[in-house]
This record gives structure tokens, sequence and C-alpha cells, in this order.
């Protein structure tokens, strides 16, 4: 947390910021398919130990030289149980609809998926094809796989050594290999015993968050999703852990911009904790900024301040809630670096209503050909961010990031004082959200109450 000495040091020139700031460590996710679907030999989790990518040393770098402090660390429901059917692994998977890797098309609404992931997005791994799985237990219920888990959470791990805050996200679409949880697919029953059992894993655990799902869509009964995530917020309380921050998924792949236009808002307002609470119920949101909302293209068209983040704003403002946009991203391109700053701007002005922001992605996405990738270049000790990440991402807080491997600065910082969007456009009962320490102070009292 490095604003806390920022604030006791009295720089009272550099204005609140947004308390969460990090990337998505992608990896053990590769292989899932909006619908729900996991091809877990494709699975790899970001983990030198496992032959792949870096993600540990990539999250010291960027808390160490960027002082950024959130991770988002996606993996499949099917990887944390060793469920293989539709593993497509070629062994008996009669389900299967995705091949070895389904490079095309995402289905029928890619708006908001990112993709196609192709092998050459990826970073390569050496030797972590999973061998071909036979055919188990298609039901999404019982115990977490011990291997599987422990893989997982030697990233968590990882990530809670840098002093981060960590998010646990269930990277499944709402879905269970092609069905809707509580709609069709796994009953709610099952879906709160694997929150049951992640709640008991990180119940000590302060700086967990549970990430409930990603990206729901098409969900043909919005009031009875909410009913599934309450069920799943129940059970992460029950299993002891009762005071780490949850975040609530609209549908519409978690758009935040028709996260109220689409009754999310209003129906995951009903989802409470056990005594009636709201405290540390955030609702989750992504924005992706190219022309079609989809995080698929190198160009952005609009930071979506207007349309998207002020509107969120104000309703969060007037109902007393959070937002922590946990997806965002854009290309390597001038107007992605004009269009996420000015978001990521936005968001850092705005640190009462907006939690945090982890951007798309780094892990084991290649610094060279994917999209949106947010992998810093070189190795450990040697990190070198992205234009993206460094610009956006860090420099947006007024920090300047250390883009070289020698700790020299680079880059001089931003004013994130200096815009006062929010309050120069007049949003309704909207207060300044940036400025004073007194107004920081207050902030990040309410933000870590609950801790
Ligand atoms: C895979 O990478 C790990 C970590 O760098 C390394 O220890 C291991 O020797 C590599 N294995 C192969 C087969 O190259
Ligand atoms: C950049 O690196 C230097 C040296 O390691 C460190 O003192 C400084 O705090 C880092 N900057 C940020 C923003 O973390
Ligand atoms: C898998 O396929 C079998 C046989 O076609 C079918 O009975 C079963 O319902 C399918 N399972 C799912 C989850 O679609
Ligand atoms: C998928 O990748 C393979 C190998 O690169 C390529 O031949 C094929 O055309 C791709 N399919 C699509 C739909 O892009
Ligand atoms: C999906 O994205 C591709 C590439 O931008 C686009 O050509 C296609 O029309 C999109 N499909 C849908 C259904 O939005
Ligand atoms: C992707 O990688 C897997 C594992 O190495 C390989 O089996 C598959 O053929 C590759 N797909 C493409 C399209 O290159
Ligand atoms: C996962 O399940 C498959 C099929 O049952 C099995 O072959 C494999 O060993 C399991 N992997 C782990 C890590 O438990
Ligand atoms: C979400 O809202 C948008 C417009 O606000 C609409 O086009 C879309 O169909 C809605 N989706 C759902 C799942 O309600
Ligand atoms: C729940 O969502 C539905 C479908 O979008 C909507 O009609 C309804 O008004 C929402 N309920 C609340 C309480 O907002
Ligand atoms: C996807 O984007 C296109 C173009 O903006 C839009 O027409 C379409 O309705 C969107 N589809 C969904 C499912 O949001
Ligand atoms: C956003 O709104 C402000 C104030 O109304 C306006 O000055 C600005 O041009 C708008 N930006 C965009 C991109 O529409
Ligand atoms: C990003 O774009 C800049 C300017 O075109 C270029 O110098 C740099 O090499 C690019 N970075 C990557 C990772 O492609």
């Amino acid at each position: 947390m490095f604003l806390l000495p920022l604030f006791l040091g009295g720089v009272a020139s550099v204005g609140a910021v947004s308390p969460l700031a990090g990337v998505n460590i992608a990896g053990f996710d590769f292989g899932v398919e909006i619908t729900g679907t996991a091809n877990l030999q494709n699975a790899q989790g970001p983990l030198m130990v496992l032959g792949n990518s870096d993600g540990a040393g990539q999250m010291q770098h960027f808390a160490k030289n960027d002082g950024l402090n959130l991770f988002r660390l996606p993996v499949s429901w099917q990887f944390l149980i060793n469920s293989s059917e539709f593993a497509g692994s070629g062994s008996g998977s009669s389900n299967a609809t995705n091949g070895p890797f389904n490079n095309g098309t995402m289905g029928p609404s890619n708006n908001s998926t990112r993709g196609p992931f192709t092998n050459s997005t990826m970073m390569p791994g050496n030797g972590t094809t999973r061998g071909n799985r036979t055919p188990a237990s298609n039901a999404a219920t019982g115990t977490l796989d011990a291997t599987n888990f422990a893989e997982y959470d030697m990233l968590v791990q990882a990530c809670l050594a840098t002093g981060a805050t960590c998010v646990i996200d269930i990277h499944n679409y709402a879905r269970f290999n092609n069905k809707v949880i509580g709609q069709g697919g796994p009953s709610n029953a099952d879906f709160a015993n694997l929150w049951s059992q992640i709640g008991t894993k990180y119940a000590k655990e302060a700086k967990i968050i549970f990430g409930i799902m990603n990206e729901p869509h098409d969900i043909p009964d919005l009031s009875l999703w909410a009913a599934t995530v309450q069920e799943a917020v129940t059970a992460i309380r029950a299993a002891g852990a009762t005071t780490q921050r949850i975040l609530l998924p609209g549908t519409d792949f978690t758009s935040a911009q028709t996260f109220i236009s689409n009754g999310s808002a209003g129906n995951l307002s009903t989802v409470k904790n056990p005594d009636g609470s709201l405290e540390g119920l955030i609702f989750d949101v992504h924005k992706y900024l190219d022309v079609d909302n989809s995080g698929t293209h190198r160009e952005c068209v609009s930071d979506h301040v207007n349309d998207t983040f002020m509107p969120l704003g104000a309703f969060l403002k007037k109902n007393n809630r959070m937002a922590m946009l946990s997806e965002t991203g854009g290309g390597n391109t001038t107007s992605c670096l004009r269009d996420l700053c000015a978001t990521l701007k936005f968001i850092n002005n705005n640190p009462d209503v907006y939690l945090g922001y982890a951007g798309w992605a780094a892990g084991g996405f290649s610094p060279e050909t994917y999209e949106l990738t947010m992998t810093p270049r070189g190795s450990n000790g040697n990190f070198v961010d992205q234009d993206i990440v460094k610009q956006c991402v860090v420099e947006t807080r007024g920090v300047a990031s250390n883009a070289t491997a020698n700790g020299a600065l680079s880059g001089a910082a931003a004013d994130p004082g200096n815009s006062k969007a929010f309050q120069s456009a007049g949003t309704k009962g909207m207060a300044p959200a940036s400025g004073s320490g007194l107004v920081l102070g207050v902030m990040m009292l309410r933000v870590f109450s609950i801790l």
C-alpha cells in the first residue's frame, strides 16, 4: 500500500487514487470457452516451476517497480476439481465442442471476450501439455483436486508474497460445460460447494478477494442469477471468510456499460451478507475500448468515461456502493494509450466509488504477439513494462513506473489530481473524489474498514 506514505508524508498535491491497481495474471484459464467448457490440456499455470511463464516474477516486478497492488488470477472451475469431460483430449470426451484449441471466433457473442487465443499469443510452455485424460465425472461436484489446487495456490501465494491483494477469479462465464449454473446446469448448491471450499482455504487471508464468476452472459433469468450469487456469498461467509471482499458479477460479459440498463445492478443489489449487511460486497465490471467492445482489437475508439464510468459512478455514489473494473485493456497503439489512460485516470480520480482496476493481461500471454498484452518483456530482475502498462496502468496514479531494470525512473509522473471530469460534468450528488489528504484518509478508512 504505497498510498499511505504519501498521505502520512503530507504530499497534499497528490490526489487520492484508486486503492487497488494492477493486472490480470492469466494462464490457468487458457482453454476456457465462453460456453464454460475448459480444455485442461491448454491450461498453462503461469509459473516457472510448472514450466511456463514467470507470473511470480512478473508480479514481483509490478509490485516492487510499479507500486501495483492488485493481481487477478483466472482459473477454471474444471481445473480446480480436475473435471475432465469436455477436456478435448480426444480420449473419449464425447461432448467436447472445442478442439485442441479453438482459434476461431469464440461463439455467437464475442463482444466482450478476448480471443481468439491462438497458440502464438501465448508464451511457449515447456513440458506443460497435460496428458490425455479419460472422462471422469461430468459433475461440477466434489472436492478440490489436491494436485491442481496446489498448483493454483502456488500462484495465489506468489501474489500474496508481493504484499498485493489477490483476486480468485473463477473464469467460467456463469457456466459449466455449456450450461448455466442454477438454470439448467450445476445447482446453486454445487457452486456454493466450490466457493465454500475456496472460502475455507483462504478464510484467514485478509488480502484475498473472491471473484465469484468471470463474465456471465446470456443469462436466461437475472433474478435467478442473483440467487446463485447469493448462495456463493453465503457459502464464503459461512466458511469463515467473513471480512474479505467479494466481487458480484452482472450479465452481458459483466459489462460496465450495460450494468444498470440490463438489470444487473438492480438484481445484484439484493445480494447481502448473512447478517444483512453489504460490507465488502463489490460490483464487478469489465470494459474494453475497441470498436465492438470485444477486447480483440489493437485500436481503441473511446475512453467510455461519459457513457459508462460517469453514469455508473453516479449510481454507485447514490447507492453507497463500490465497483471494481477487473478487466480492461488495449493494444500498443496511440489510440489505446490515449483512451485507456483517460479511462484509468478517471477511475483513479474517483476512488470513493471505484475500488480499483486490473488490466488484461499479463501472465502467460506473449509480450510480443498478443493484441492486449501487458506481459513485461525480459525476465525477472530485468523486466521492462509495455507502454500501455507504464503509461496507463501505472502512471495515471501519479507515480513513475520503473521501466528499466537498473531502477532508473523513466517517464514523468502524471498528475491525476488535474482531471475533475466527474465534478465538472456536474454529476448529481457526487462529491469531489480527489484532492486533500483528508479525503484520502476518509476514503481509506472506508475502504479498509472491513479488514
Ligand atoms: C522448463 O522450465 C523450467 C523453468 O525454467 C526448467 O526448470 C525446466 O528445466 C524446463 N524443462 C524443460 C524440459 O525444458
Ligand atoms: C523504482 O525502483 C527504485 C529502485 O529499486 C525504487 O526505489 C522505487 O521505489 C521504484 N519506484 C516505484 C514507483 O516503485
Ligand atoms: C454429454 O453427451 C451425452 C451423450 O450424448 C449426453 O447424454 C449428456 O447429456 C451430455 N452432457 C452434457 C453436459 O451436455
Ligand atoms: C487455426 O489455426 C490453424 C493453425 O495455425 C490454422 O490453419 C487455421 O486456419 C486456424 N483457424 C482459424 C479459424 O483461424
Ligand atoms: C466478432 O468479432 C469479429 C472481429 O472483430 C467480427 O468480425 C464479428 O462480426 C464479431 N461477431 C459478433 C457476433 O459480434
Ligand atoms: C496448440 O498447442 C497444442 C499443444 O502444444 C498443439 O497440440 C496444437 O496443435 C496447437 N494448435 C495450433 C493451432 O497450433
Ligand atoms: C485428473 O483427472 C484425470 C482423469 O481422471 C487423471 O488422469 C489425472 O491424473 C488427474 N490429474 C490430477 C492432477 O489429479
Ligand atoms: C444488455 O443491454 C444491452 C443494451 O443496454 C442490450 O443490447 C443487451 O441485449 C442486453 N443484454 C442482456 C443479456 O440483457
Ligand atoms: C432483474 O433483471 C431483469 C431482467 O433484466 C429486470 O427486468 C428486472 O427489473 C431486474 N430486477 C431488479 C430488481 O432490478
Ligand atoms: C456486438 O457489437 C456490435 C457492434 O457494436 C453490436 O451491434 C452487437 O449488438 C453487439 N453484440 C452483443 C451481444 O453485445
Ligand atoms: C464528455 O463530456 C464532457 C462534458 O460534457 C465533454 O466536454 C467531452 O467532450 C465529452 N467527451 C466525449 C469523448 O464525448
Ligand atoms: C509499442 O509501440 C511502440 C511505438 O510504435 C514501439 O516502439 C514498441 O516497440 C511497441 N512495443 C511492442 C511490445 O510491440
